[in-house]
């Protein structure tokens, strides 16, 4: 079966053991994941701790951060996923990332059996590789600062409606995401220019990025799936 949590405030109504979470935050800590994984970095530690992530400086990882969209000083890499796509500095890098929401619901999914990062960006490959799973799967979107979001609730009802697992009939926010896709499908861009983070990354003049994040499929080869305590890439 399949359950949607719609922000981390939720969490705690919810039971994420043995079941294969889909952590979510199109704007942007997910698809920043994927895309660094799919630009030559070979792994992604998630830390939420912003003095954490930069310690892991000392195991050879290099530190990207974002705290309310913006840089942060010191941090060698960003929250950006233009940053890394088609760069050859990201090659063969490790990347420690701590973000303001996206980086929390890894940590808040860790008794989960697995752990994957969705975005439309790998959106096709991570459905087809859910639909070989027999475990129950629980997307989780990141939202912002505790509320809920269009894009990741958007994003939530895309996947669901290409996975052939049933959603739990307890879970209104499973009905709710999948309506949502279907009266979006045809005019994301259009939708999610309504969504507050959609507004404040673009105040920033981060408009590139955000379209970079609504392309669907761009990375269709691979999963981003947590082994021991980094994210990876894994042929599907
Ligand atoms: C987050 O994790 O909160 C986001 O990715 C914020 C951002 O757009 O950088």
């Amino acid at each position: 079966m399949v359950e949607v949590c719609l922000s981390p405030e939720l969490i705690h109504l919810y039971e994420v053991k043995s079941k294969i979470v889909v952590v979510i935050d199109i704007l942007r800590a997910s698809s920043t994941i994927v895309t660094a994984l799919e630009s030559g970095v070979v792994a992604v530690r998630t830390e939420a701790d912003l003095t954490a992530c930069k310690a892991l400086e000392t195991q050879q990882y290099e530190a990207a951060a974002e705290r309310n969209g913006e840089p942060i000083e010191g941090f060698r890499w960003t929250n950006s996923p233009l940053q890394y796509y088609q760069n050859p500095e990201s090659n063969g890098i490790k990347l420690a990332l701590s973000t303001t929401n996206g980086t929390r619901c890894v940590q808040l999914s860790q008794a989960a059996d697995t752990i994957l990062i969705g975005s439309f960006l790998n959106l096709q490959a991570t459905a087809e590789w859910l639909n070989r799973q027999e475990k129950d799967i629980f997307l989780f979107c990141a939202g912002w600062k505790g509320k809920v979001s269009l894009e990741d609730s958007l994003f939530a009802g895309a996947l669901l409606c290409q996975l052939s697992a049933k959603p739990n009939p307890q879970c209104d926010a499973s009905t709710m995401v999948a309506q949502l896709w279907n009266l979006h499908r045809d005019n994301v861009t259009e939708f999610l220019a309504e969504s507050a983070h959609y507004k404040r990354l673009n105040n920033k003049g981060l408009a590139e990025d955000i379209q970079f994040c609504f392309r669907q499929n761009l990375f269709t080869e691979n999963i981003v799936i947590l082994h021991e305590k980094d994210f990876v890439k894994q042929a599907i």
